[in-house]
């Protein structure tokens, strides 16, 4: 029996023997039916797509312009403050750089927050996407970490007293929260050792555990391919779909390139302060609040009365946004159509806008909020 030959799907030509000498050794085109297998689905709710590629990309760019700060840190409550005001002053795009850095953190939490409303709103969360959903869950809370212990490195006196307080709300809990708060602070009160235990969280440990997070987030997407709204499939699913690599990657590059020349420009017209040296004998300015993503949190803590039958406010409050916390990365687990037929119900997507709307509530709350009156 004849057979014919196999041909050799491989590039050919001068690049070609390049690859194939990476092929032969890596086996990279056993992996490349997998990468090109990625259709996106083209519908009224396409764009929303974009918003997780967005986040990946800001990710990458907090990663790189973070190696560069490196360069120039210096971790410790004797020099930090004095090594920004180097690198921002003297070093030449070292303000751009530590501004894009600062910047991007903010606009990448937004991302974050845009992306899990969407996805929840489309209901993007549905089997066999459930730990799709959690891995996000755990970048989300991962990203607020960066956000909370980069917050401090700067060792400015804003940041300085917006971590005594930050790291004071775990610390009214019953029995494990003077230990929580000692443990973060590495000691009773901020000191140089709060500034070694945020450095090593904010450059090695949360970084390595959200890049293990993002590898496994962007695994199972690329596995499961994109999902289709209910609404969508109800109507007889999309009309058509576009091939991920190029065409979906080509208009991603756009948004990116867009969001690198939208924050380069706003860090270039408002470079990230600095302010004055932290001095932990000081009394603590007035106006102290919490980065916006923690701002919520933070006024809805405020308005608790002292007691509630009986319980601290503030300890009910912290353990009502856990509660929330662990609710939210069960959402697909919760949100679960019963019986065959069952067509996903509307009580998530009303939870999901009542959320938004109480985080959008008392964030304004708490930026209008005056202690005086
Ligand atoms: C830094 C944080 C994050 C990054 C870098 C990221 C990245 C991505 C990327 C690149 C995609 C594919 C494109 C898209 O659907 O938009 C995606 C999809 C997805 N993400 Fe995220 N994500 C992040 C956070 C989250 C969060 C907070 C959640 C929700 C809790 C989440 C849940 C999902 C789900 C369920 C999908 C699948 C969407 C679908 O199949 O239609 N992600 N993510």
């Amino acid at each position: 029996m004849r057979t014919e030959p196999v041909a050799d799907a491989r590039p050919r030509g001068r690049v070609a023997a390049a690859w194939h000498w990476i092929d032969d050794r890596v086996g990279l085109s056993a992996v490349m039916p997998f990468m090109r297998k990625k259709e996106v689905p083209v519908h009224r709710h396409s764009f929303w797509y974009y918003i997780g590629g967005m986040a990946l990309f800001l990710f990458g760019l907090q990663i790189a312009t973070g190696i560069l700060l490196l360069f120039y840190y210096r971790p410790s409550a004797e020099g930090a403050y004095e090594s920004v005001q180097f690198l921002m002053a003297e070093v030449e795009f070292g303000w751009l750089i530590r501004s894009i850095h600062s910047w991007g953190a903010n606009l990448m939490i937004f991302m974050a927050l845009v992306h899990l409303f969407s996805v929840m709103l489309l209901k993007a969360y549905r089997a066999p996407r459930e730990l799709t959903w959690m891995t996000g869950v755990g970048l989300l809370f991962v990203s607020m970490g960066l956000g909370f212990t980069g917050y401090l490195l700067p060792w400015n006196e804003l940041a300085f007293f917006a971590t005594r307080v930050g790291t004071e709300i775990p610390g009214v809990m019953p029995v494990v929260g003077p230990f929580i708060r000692n443990l973060l602070r590495g000691g009773e009160d901020i000191s140089g050792a709060t500034l070694t235990r945020f450095y090593a969280l904010h450059v090695s440990v949360l970084p390595a555990l959200a890049f293990m997070l993002v590898a496994l987030h962007v695994l199972l997407v690329q596995r499961h391919g994109m999902s289709v709204p209910p609404g969508i499939e109800a109507a007889g699913g999309p009309k058509r779909t576009i091939k991920f690599f190029p065409h979906f990657l080509l208009r991603d590059l756009v948004g990116w390139l867009a969001a690198l020349a939208i924050l380069a420009a706003v860090a270039a017209f408002f470079p990230a302060h600095l302010g004055v040296k932290a001095d932990p004998f000081a009394p603590a300015p007035a106006g102290i609040r919490p980065e916006w993503y923690f701002m919520f949190m933070f006024q809805t803590l405020r308005y608790l009365p002292a007691t509630i039958m009986g319980v601290e406010g503030d300890v009910l409050g912290i353990l009502g946004f856990g509660a929330v916390g662990l609710v939210l990365l069960f959402v697909p687990f919760l949100d679960r159509p019963r019986g065959p037929e069952a067509r996903p119900g509307k009580l998530w997507t009303w939870l999901a806008f009542a959320a938004l709307g109480y985080i959008l509530l008392f964030t304004y709350l708490g930026y209008t909020f005056n202690p005086t009156t």
